[in-house]
């Protein structure tokens, strides 16, 4: 992929990233130092997003015209008995962002959200105009990361009405990227998959549950794209092409891992296929989690972007040799 430029921005200030240490927010590292833009990355020890003085103070310090929000609260389980806190950070911690941004920065907000929004209302891919919820069937980190969403439109919208926000000089503006089935550096489902599949003889995986895989360094480019971007603003669903199951998804990347060179102890027919409900968690998870990713891919059409959109197999592939690569080196 490729950039638009940041002409719009003020390079005297800088791009502030939330969530330094995350599967995101390490690809946000790597992503803006090839830029060569300046930015600040804070972890949860330079910023705890459940203090609101805090990220008051560390914006009023820092400034930046540009937020990346790669920060959350994403233990989906732990959620259910921690819902404050599950709240604090990804609903109240996004709203003060949104309020600087849309009444004192006038710059941009790139905020990441999840496919967790729905609760299989509908068969089919989600459309960002699709309805989301309904609320009582979402999981408690569904429900907060909804109302950070929620917070981020309303503060914009706020501003707007109060003439804060110019929309002419499509300045002021922020994305919320939903996406699903994050992997990068970091624990994820991908990572849990191989180790397993080289201790173990026999996987059961959930078969019923479908979705995209997106990749956390196309994820950080995708932000750093939309941020220096002209486009409106609003919710995109950021998700590579194709869809899988929970099991296929197992089945490619084991496969992917032992054509490389990987040990797998693990035969593909022995990793067997089964429903949610044999697999009980205390965080209910949509069994539909396809996002249309039509409206990224025109927006992405309408920049400077020369590459091709990608397809969750290739960068899965691309991943999946990476870590052998590393643990054959290891
Ligand atoms: N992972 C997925 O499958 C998935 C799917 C859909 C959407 N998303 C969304 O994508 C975004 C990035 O996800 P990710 O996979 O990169 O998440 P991640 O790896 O879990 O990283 C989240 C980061 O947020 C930080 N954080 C948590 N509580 C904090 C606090 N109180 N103050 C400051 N920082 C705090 C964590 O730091 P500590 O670990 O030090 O607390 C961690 O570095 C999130 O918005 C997430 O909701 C993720």
């Amino acid at each position: 992929m490729s950039f638009s430029s940041f002409e719009l921005l003020d390079h005297s200030k800088p791009i502030l990233v939330f969530g330094r240490d995350g599967q995101v927010g390490r690809a946000l590292q790597v992503c803006l130092k090839d830029l060569k833009v300046p930015a600040v990355f804070l972890g949860h020890s330079d910023c705890d997003l459940s203090n609101e003085l805090a990220i008051k103070e560390v914006l009023n310090h820092y400034q930046p015209q540009v937020i990346i929000n790669a920060a959350a609260y994403t233990a989906v389980d732990k959620a259910e008995s921690e819902r404050e806190l599950a709240f604090a950070i990804n609903a109240k911690a996004p709203a003060v962002m949104a309020h600087y941004i849309a009444n004192v920065a006038h710059g941009i907000l790139v905020h990441y959200s999840t496919d967790y929004v729905f609760a299989d209302s509908k068969q089919g891919a989600y459309l960002e105009s699709d309805v989301v919820g309904p609320v009582e069937k979402l999981s408690v980190y569904g429900q907060s990361k909804l109302a950070g969403e929620q917070a981020i439109e309303e503060a914009f919208n706020l501003a707007h009405d109060s003439g804060q926000v110019t929309y002419a000089d499509k300045f002021a503006r922020y994305f919320i990227l939903r996406t699903s089935w994050v992997y990068g550096d970091g624990g994820n489902f991908i990572r849990t998959m191989l180790r397993l599949a080289s201790e173990r003889d026999q996987l059961k995986v959930v078969v019923d549950q479908v979705g995209v895989p997106s990749s956390a360094d196309w994820l950080a480019e995708v932000g750093v794209q939309m941020a220096g971007s002209r486009v409106e603003s609003g919710i995109y669903h950021a998700v590579p092409d194709g869809e899988t199951s929970w099991h296929a998804l197992a089945v490619f990347a084991i496969e992917t891992a032992a054509s490389s060179g990987e040990g797998i102890e693990v035969k593909s027919e022995n990793i067997l296929p089964i429903p949610a409900t044999d697999y009980p968690l205390p965080a209910s998870r949509p069994y539909n989690s396809r996002l249309s990713n039509a409206k990224l891919k025109k927006a992405l059409s309408e920049m400077a972007f020369t590459g091709q959109y990608p397809h969750w197999q290739e960068q899965v592939t691309a991943y999946v040799k990476r870590i052998v690569e590393e643990s054959l080196k290891s």
